[in-house]
């Protein structure tokens, strides 16, 4: 063959031109292995040969040998054993053997067969049939060979991927991550905004954010809606951008026409917020919507009794009443902790006990501490502590 190797195929394998492949003999005869060796090395295959079955097994893995021409009688062990435990080992097991068998023996055949050997070459052989098993042996081993360096470069090529992927999502969450915040900051500053018609402060807003999500912890809410309810919370008023500065922003008693339009800013606010997509949005609008609802159904807009008013605007009610009790209003001095306390607990003509969820009261008044110390943290020109 002009290349010098016995490639059945020419233009075969790229890589198989440059290769020279490799055949073990496994033989206890020198004259055999001589005679094979004369018959192929000519065409380009270099050789090794072992006169017993515990050499070659050693010579198979420094040697790496492409095809193994194994007799089926050696002097330590059958040749039918040396193929059971090439056979056994990962190592070993892709490379093809060829048994050497005395002809015409037909259950030495079968055997060698079930143990997996590849081909079969009878004794005495012939030296153009030995090499055109060999030569399909070795295609054998090349198309395994190819196939292993295809799958290890496809593994390369997918664990790279995998990692650019992995980088990839990483930098998207931070970019979410910052996107996050970026909204909530948003959400927060708009909220403000529509809090500087009233007469209230951001210490109010961040303070109900607080004692909101401390009595969804106690009311079972999950993680995940506490951290919705640190931001939709404060957006309860946010329906005050609609309601005229004359009314809101008036010092002495309303009239009750007046305090109609007030409680527009409830449905103004759900309004505001309608069909968004996102949760803390979502959440708002349904606190905006019934954060003056009462337990006893004699709130305002829809006049929704028990728990027919969402958990979120019966906590919002609550803690929005605490916080308006103890702050200080043009109209209003501000009140301590246990006045306060009081007035929620017992009722003061205005304010009622029964106006309140009677589980989220009992949750309160075991937190009440934690209420003054969140209205004590949050201080601002409107806390008068
Ligand atoms: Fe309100
Ligand atoms: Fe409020």
């Amino acid at each position: 063959m002009a290349c010098g190797l016995l490639i059945p195929y020419n233009g075969f394998i790229g890589t198989m031109e440059k290769k020279r492949y490799k055949v073990l003999i496994v033989d206890d005869e020198p004259l055999v292995v001589r005679l094979i060796k004369e018959a192929i090395e000519p065409s380009g295959y270099e050789t090794a040969s072992s006169p017993d079955g515990n050499t070659a097994l050693r010579l198979v893995k420094e040697y790496k040998p492409d095809t193994i021409l194994l007799d089926g009688t050696l002097p330590d062990m059958s040749g039918y054993d040396v193929l059971r435990k090439l056979k056994a080992s990962h190592e070993t097991w892709s490379i093809p053997a060829i048994i050497i068998t005395a002809l015409g023996d037909r259950n030495s055949k079968y055997e060698a067969l079930n143990i997996g050997a590849d081909d079969f070459l009878n004794k005495p052989f012939d030296i153009d049939e030995l090499r055109i098993r060999i030569n399909n042996s070795i295609k054998v081993k090349a198309y395994n060979d190819l196939l292993n360096d295809y799958n290890n470069v496809l593994e390369k090529t997918v664990r790279e991927k995998t990692k650019e992927l992995n980088a990839a999502l990483q930098d998207l969450q931070t970019m979410n991550e910052t996107l996050k915040h970026a909204y909530h900051d948003t959400v927060f500053r708009l909220t403000r905004a529509a809090e500087y018609k009233d007469e209230f402060t951001g210490g109010h807003l961040k303070r109900i954010s607080a004692y909101s999500s401390l009595l969804g912890e106690y009311m079972g809410i999950s993680k995940s809606d506490r951290g919705t309810i640190v931001y939709a919370s404060p957006m309860h008023d946010i329906g005050k951008i609609g309601i005229p500065d004359h009314i809101l922003q008036k010092n002495s008693p309303l009239t009750a026409g007046e305090f109609e339009i007030i409680k527009g800013h409830t449905t103004i606010g759900a309004t505001i917020l309608q069909d968004a997509e996102s949760d803390v949005l979502r959440m708002g609008q349904q606190i905006a919507l019934t954060h003056h609802e009462r337990w006893d159904g004699t709130g305002y807009p829809r006049g929704l009794k028990g728990t027919k008013v969402p958990l979120i605007g019966r906590i919002v009610m609550l803690v929005d009443q605490y916080d308006a009790l103890r702050s200080k209003r043009p109209y209003k001095s501000p009140l301590s902790h246990e006045q306060v306390y009081d007035i929620i607990t017992r009722g003061d003509g205005r304010t009622m006990p029964q106006h309140f969820d009677p589980g989220l009261l009992e949750v309160f008044k075991k937190l009440s501490d934690r209420f003054d110390g969140i209205y004590v943290s949050f201080h601002d020109e409107d806390t008068v502590p």
